[in-house]
């Protein structure tokens, strides 16, 4: 019987080195035609990627796969948002109605830190403004939001279309804390602020297409609805598209590469399919037509599958095997998803020659994954659940797991579980601690780019009490890394 091994499984041993971390460079590929600055891939998972998630990924040189549990229209405003966004505009920012009262104005504040809130009515006409200035007394809670809003008529407004550099000047010039833009009709279209303004950073890694907008990739399932869905977020200008399945060496997913492939609206992006985890799968999906392929059959931290079907492989085998499937076809990057719990663990994917990783629990922590942050025990949360879960499949994900055409959810039989994470605060504090370890590791095997970690790179495979060792032991911890935690 053939070994399969996984991450803990194996460790890269050291090479002579001249090379400083900050002297290397973790550009790869995650489609046929689409590089990434820093080779992270944030999961299609509802706890994990919508637009926010998408447009920090995409900023930080990455890039985010928006979930598949929205109804199409959903799917296609999400990415709409991403393609929409530019840096230092706030698209869609909280507002209030006139008749709302202060109170209101009050639990936004206290909710999400926002104390400048315009005022709207139902055509999104913009009719003032109400900031931090003009509520502050208790008494003032049960106000209209009309009696004590700075009127449009007393605003310094600015017009679309308007870049950010005219709008800093007129913030500048005018001592605003807050601009409102607005279209021709007087419609609120965005908001600038100050305070983003005196943080604003630029994004010299930033993944962006020929028109300058952030790139963003966007989950499919292999059902009716596939072209229609594929159509409407191509209309909104989606980058990839990615055939999203736990089962990917099938039928359906061979067709809906081709399906894709041969649409007048479609056939122009790159398809990713998968998920897979033999050599035979690779080779079948890279002849359909797909434009990366996606590796993983159960590693992921929320998954069941292995559990339940007696079904996967270990992710450093199935890497392995793609990579032999692969063949010659380089050009087509392969993406290790899941079961990444250090940063090590992506040295070691990329090691192994795939191109790039996805991940979903080290992300579905931060600020910008969908839902709130709970609060238990005194620590702080965010839900983090599979799609193969009960509750994710009710919301539209099962047939990811084949299950489709079953109506009753008592009759559904889950691969995944419902949970929690610690909260990690702003995404790209984490991508930093991840990204650091990359280049940390690259610089331990005297190695300047991805192409070179992965010819030069000696992996061994180790014991059980290697494995120990590999961790913190004999000590108790007494103050938290950013970058460990062993649950
Ligand atoms: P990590 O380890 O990063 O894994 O949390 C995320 C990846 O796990 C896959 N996924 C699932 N697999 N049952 C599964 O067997 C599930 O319910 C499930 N939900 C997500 C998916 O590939 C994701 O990117």
């Amino acid at each position: 019987m053939q070994e399969a091994l996984t991450f803990d499984d194996i460790l890269l041993t050291p090479r002579y080195s001249n090379i400083l971390p900050s002297d290397v460079n973790t550009e790869s590929k995650f489609t046929r035609n689409i590089s990434i600055k820093i080779p992270i891939i944030s999961s299609p998972m509802d706890t994990v990627t919508e637009h926010q998630m998408a447009i920090a990924m995409a900023l930080e040189g990455g890039i985010g796969i928006i979930h598949r549990n929205l109804p199409i229209e959903r799917q296609a405003e999400e990415v709409r948002l991403v393609k929409r966004f530019e840096n230092g505009f706030i698209k869609n920012p909280v507002t209030v109605s006139p008749d709302d009262v202060v109170d209101t104005v009050h639990r936004i504040a206290e909710e999400n830190g926002y104390k400048k809130v315009p005022v709207i009515d139902k055509k999104g006409i913009l009719l003032g403004i109400v900031t931090e200035l003009y509520y502050i007394w208790p008494e003032d809670k049960s106000k209209k939001v009309r009696s004590i809003m700075k009127p449009v008529k007393n605003l310094v407004l600015a017009r679309e279309p308007i870049n950010l550099s005219k709008a800093n000047k007129i913030i500048k010039n005018e001592k605003l804390s807050v601009l409102c833009v607005t279209d021709r009709s007087g419609k609120l279209r965005s908001i600038v602020t100050r305070k983003d303004l005196e943080k604003n950073q630029d994004y010299p890694l930033a993944t962006k297409d020929k028109d300058k907008r952030l790139r963003v990739g966007v989950a499919l399932g292999t059902g009716n609805d596939l072209l229609d869905r594929a159509r409407a977020v191509a209309g909104k200008g989606a980058d990839v598209l990615v055939i999203d399945t736990a089962h990917g060496h099938s039928k359906n997913v061979i067709e809906a590469i081709k399906i894709l492939k041969k649409d007048n609206l479609t056939k122009q992006i790159d398809v990713v399919a998968g998920n897979v985890a033999t050599k035979e799968a690779v080779r079948d999906l890279i002849k359909a037509g797909a434009d990366a392929v996606k590796i993983g059959i159960g590693p992921g931290s929320i998954c069941t599958t292995r559990i339940v079907t007696g079904v996967g492989a270990p992710q450093i085998t199935a890497i392995m095997e793609a990579v032999k499937g692969r063949g010659k076809n380089t050009q087509v990057p392969l993406i290790a998803d899941g079961g990444i719990k250090y940063s090590g663990d992506i040295v070691k994917a990329l090691a192994m020659k795939a191109n790039a990783v996805m991940l979903g629990g080290l992300l579905a922590g931060t600020e910008e994954s969908p839902g709130e942050t709970l609060l238990a025990g005194g620590k702080m949360y965010k839900a983090y659940r599979g799609m193969g879960s009960l509750g994710a499949m009710e919301k539209g994900s099962k047939d990811r797991y084949g299950q489709a055409g079953i109506k009753d959810s008592g009759k559904f039989v889950p691969e995944g579980i419902e949970g929690r994470t610690l909260y990690r605060g702003p995404v790209c504090k984490t991508l930093y601690q991840l990204v650091g370890g990359l280049k940390s590791g690259m610089g331990y095997l005297g190695v300047k780019t991805i192409k070179q970690l992965q010819q030069k790179a000696c992996p061994v495979k180790i014991t059980s009490s290697g494995k120990v060792e590999n961790h913190p032991h004999d000590v108790t911890i007494t103050k938290e890394a950013p970058n460990y935690q062993n649950n």
